[in-house]
């Protein structure tokens, strides 16, 4: 039975509310996966909820960078409710908010959300994989690759199909900064080179793209090892 890892990010569970069509299809999909002997770990983002609760709570005082953190933790916790209702029957009764504790699970599919301050659930996604002893990740969101600067604010950005951690982490630099919008976080960035580990970006909306990298056949994103 193969697990793959996903971290499935907030802008595809709440881009504005919660996508009811999208996680439809995601569901099918993922359906038709676990019948062929896939099993599935889904780390939930957080989403426009995280952040609408990020940005209320900056204006109403004047907060940490872990206040605002604990606001975005409680939201994946939320979209990691959510999917796991979804996924009634199928999934794992509990919500994993400690990726380093013992896991025994039978099911098909397990959900994750935040753990603790200072990263995203990108860093939650790899050390599950730590945990569970899986060495790649796929992260879902809505970037259909990896560039080397800002594609909305440089029309000369090259987007890259692979890269090495050592020059993604150049990109995305070593600090954590609270709803920054990166393809994978520092933090996560680097226990994942540290790992070893090869984590696969791509655009979690075109899910026959998602399909084909399950497939293992040619897809559009970046991967990252
Ligand atoms: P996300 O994982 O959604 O991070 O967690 P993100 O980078 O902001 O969003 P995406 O990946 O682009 O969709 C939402 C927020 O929750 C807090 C962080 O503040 C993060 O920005 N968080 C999450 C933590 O502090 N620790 C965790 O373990 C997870």
């Amino acid at each position: 039975m193969e697990t793959v890892i996903l971290s499935l990010g907030g802008s595809l569970i709440a881009p504005d509310g919660v996508d009811t069509d999208y996680l439809k299809k995601f569901k099918v999909v993922l359906d038709s996966f676990i019948s062929k002997g896939f099993r599935f770990v889904i780390v939930c983002g957080g989403g426009s909820t995280a952040r609408t609760y990020q940005k209320s709570a900056g204006e109403l005082s004047s907060l940490h960078s872990e206040d605002l953190d604990w606001l975005g933790i409680h939201a994946t916790r939320l979209n990691a409710h959510l999917l796991r209702t979804i996924f009634r029957g199928a999934a794992h009764p509990r919500i994993i908010t400690d990726p380093t504790a013992k896991i025994i699970f039978k099911e098909k599919v397990l959900v994750g959300a935040g753990w603790k301050p200072g990263f995203s659930t990108d860093m939650v996604a790899v050390l599950l994989a730590k945990n569970l002893g899986v060495k790649k990740i796929i992260n879902l969101s809505n970037v259909e690759f990896v560039f080397d600067k800002d594609p909305k604010l440089f029309s000369d950005a090259k987007k890259f199909e692979s890269v090495s951690w050592v020059d993604f982490r150049k990109i995305v630099g070593d600090k954590w900064i609270p709803g920054a919008n990166l393809p994978f976080d520092p933090i996560a960035s680097k226990e994942a080179e540290i790992l070893g580990l090869t984590v696969v970006i791509a655009d979690g909306c075109d899910l026959k793209n998602f399909a084909d990298i399950l497939e293992n056949k040619r897809f559009k994103g970046t991967t990252i090892s």
